[in-house]
Formats: C-alpha cells, structure tokens, sequence
C-alpha cells in the first residue's frame, strides 16, 4: 500500500513537468520560425500570430546547418567537442527573437503546432534555456533582463556547416541557398 502510494506521488511530480513547461510561454525562434526569415517555409506566417517578438541572443550554442537551421546546446557532454567549433570558428552564439504568447488561454494549443512543425521529439529536441536582448547591431542591451525561453534544438545533427555568426539571413554566406516552399506539397 505504502509502495503504491508512493508511486502515486511520483507519477504525479513526473507529471507536473507539463505544467511547467506552459508556464514559459516564449520560444526563441532563429531559423524559419524568425518572423523576418525569407527561405519560404510555409508555416512561418501562422507562427507568427499571437506572438510578440524580441531580437535576443543564446549565446550558449552553435548554429549548424543540415537540412534546416539546427542548434546545437552547449552541454557538460558536449563542451569539449563543441567549445572547440566554437573557437575554431569564432562563433558568436545565435541570433535570433523571443516569440512571447500574448494571450491568456491557448499557449499548450501553439506549442503543440510549434512542436508539429519541428517535428518533436523525432527530428528536434525541446528545452528550456536563457536569452539576452540585443540591439539592431546585435549588440546585448546592457540593463535588460534575460528572458527564459524554450528551444528547438538538435544535439546530433550533422555539424560539417556551422554559421558562425549565427544568423540563419546570412545563410548565403555560408553557400546555404535553400527555398522551403519548393519541396511542401499541400
Ligand atoms: C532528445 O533527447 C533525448 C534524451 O536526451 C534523446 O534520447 C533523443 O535522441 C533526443 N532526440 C533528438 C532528436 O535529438
């Protein structure tokens, strides 16, 4: 009895994790969810809705490209590997917006439609990370708070194209000339 009950409470802490995840209702876009991206990914546009935007910095990362824009968290696993891309490259992080829900009700309906288009957890991981506010000129906005924010990232993708600057627009510098609409069949 006591041993099920205790399975119970455990079950219902696991469970209270869901609930934690709503309570942040950011997602830090920075590939095709950006709400200025131009690679023509049809689902951009309807993200954008009920979404109020802020250009940040995740400063704890690296942009790859494979197949679509994939960010690879820095992590105590990885930092070896991926501390050394990052200097070799003189990375800079990644560039991107706090895309903040601005109504009351509905967030656990436009995570779900975020999730679906970024294919988690098959294609794309999610997690919780720290953004900082940065300035046209990208240029952190010194005496603004950072904002907690959720992350589409992958922490095996192919890591042979890194943008170093970390800012999917100058995705042509890096010879990534892609076109998203081509290849999405209604
Ligand atoms: C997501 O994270 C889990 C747990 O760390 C891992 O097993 C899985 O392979 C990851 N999926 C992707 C797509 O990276």
């Amino acid at each position: 009895m006591i041993l099920l009950l205790l399975l119970l409470v455990i079950t219902m802490i696991e469970n209270s994790g869901s609930i934690e995840t709503l309570e942040c209702k950011s997602i830090f876009v920075y590939g095709t969810l950006r709400p200025d991206d131009n690679s023509g990914a049809p689902w951009t546009i309807e993200f954008k809705q009920d979404m109020v935007f802020k250009k940040c910095l995740f400063p704890n990362g690296i942009l790859f490209y494979d197949s679509y824009p994939s960010v690879t968290i820095i992590t105590k696993d990885n930092e070896q590997d991926l501390n050394k891309i990052y200097k070799d490259n003189q990375c800079r992080g990644i560039i991107g917006y706090c895309a903040t829900f601005n109504k009351n009700e509905g967030f656990g309906e436009k995570l779900s439609s975020a999730d679906a288009i970024e294919e988690y957890p098959s294609l794309y991981n999610r997690s919780l990370v720290t953004v900082y506010p940065i300035d046209e000129e990208n240029n952190v906005i010194q005496g603004e708070d950072s904002i907690q924010c959720h992350i589409y990232h992958r922490q095996n993708c192919n890591r042979d194209i890194v943008l170093s600057d970390g800012d999917w627009l100058n995705r042509l510098k890096y010879g990534i000339n892609v076109d998203y609409q081509c290849n999405y069949f209604n």
